[in-house]
């Protein structure tokens, strides 16, 4: 039985490779992918997610979602992801268009037609999400869960409390972290266990497709920017890393904690506050990913890159 997945992104490289694995790997039936602003403005992450779909012959609805957080300014990543939110490759114009139903829409649909079925996959801003369970609270029976790449218990990336995603929305973050449904939480923490190192890309490389060339060279300017930024000396694949936990939950440890989303204007503003010493008295209401499963995770990327 497939797992039903609904994708949630802002293209953005590592969500590009995101998509190509959501769309490939045998045990997933991916519904639909959402499209919300995050790394650039919605009308370029949009662009970004029809041409990767294009490029890789991926047939699966594109929706256009919300193109600015709930309340606060809109924040943009164009440092890491460049001005086109998807800077480095060449893409051709893209063959297919977004659907007619918004994002939220589309949630609220395929969740309603669902029992506890469907697995809800951000990785971007949580703004799709958290609009859906406000318009139509109705649509958490069709829900199973929600893997999210976002937030962190240690270093923020983009303040130094809080992790981009969260942080671009954390009133839409917060409302998703009280809904009271499943969530595992894969943030930076286990995010940045999974670079893709120089002997990555070369295997990724000899698979000799042309979507193994676009992700090479998604990498390399993926690379070039977290070494100018961060430093780091090769690009963690953030995304996928959520993906992959859907696939084979076995690859990512977790601990259920408790975790709320700080939503006070401060230094703070945007963090995920995981309490591993439960202080708070709070019950835990998310699995934090902990520790990651770094050779099988590359073989399943590997493999299922290798289907195309
Ligand atoms: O902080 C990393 C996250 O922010 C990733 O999802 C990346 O694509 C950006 O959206
Ligand atoms: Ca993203």
């Amino acid at each position: 039985m497939k797992t039903k997945i609904i994708l949630d992104v802002d293209p953005g490289h590592d969500d590009a490779v995101a998509i190509l694995v959501a769309a490939k790997h045998e045990k997933l039936d991916l519904r639909g992918i959402t499209v919300v602003a995050g790394n650039q403005v919605l009308e370029k992450t949009l662009q970004n997610a029809l041409k990767v779909c294009s490029f890789a012959g991926i047939d699966v609805p594109v929706y256009a979602g919300q193109d600015r957080p709930l309340l606060r300014d809109q924040v943009i990543a164009d440092d890491i992801h460049g001005d086109s939110g998807l800077d480095g490759p060449q893409f051709p114009p893209p063959t297919k268009r977004a659907e007619e139903k918004s994002a939220v829409d589309f949630i609220i649909e395929e969740c309603l037609q669902h029992d506890r079925e469907i697995v809800l996959v951000p990785t971007g801003p949580l703004t799709n999400i958290a609009l859906a369970l406000l318009k139509e609270p109705r649509i958490k029976q069709g829900i199973k869960e929600i893997v999210l790449m976002g937030g962190a218990y240690g270093l923020g990336n983009v303040t130094p409390s809080a992790e981009f995603n969260i942080f671009v929305d954390p009133e839409a973050a917060h409302i998703v972290f009280e809904s009271g449904l499943p969530i595992t939480m894969v943030g930076l923490d286990l995010t940045h266990q999974a670079k893709a190192y120089p002997e990555v890309v070369e295997r990724i490389r000899r698979l000799g497709t042309p979507v193994a060339e676009l992700v090479v060279e998604l990498f390399a300017f993926f690379g070039d920017t977290y070494k100018r930024v961060f430093g780091f000396e090769a690009p963690p694949l953030h995304d996928v890393c959520a993906v992959a936990h859907v696939i084979d939950p076995t690859l990512i440890k977790t601990q259920k904690v408790p975790v709320v989303v700080e939503t006070t204007r401060g230094a703070c503003y945007g963090r995920t506050v995981c309490d591993f010493y439960f202080k708070t008295g709070k019950p835990a209401n998310v699995h934090v990913a902990m520790e990651l499963d770094q050779k099988r995770f590359w073989d399943l990327v590997i493999d299922t890159l290798s289907k195309y």
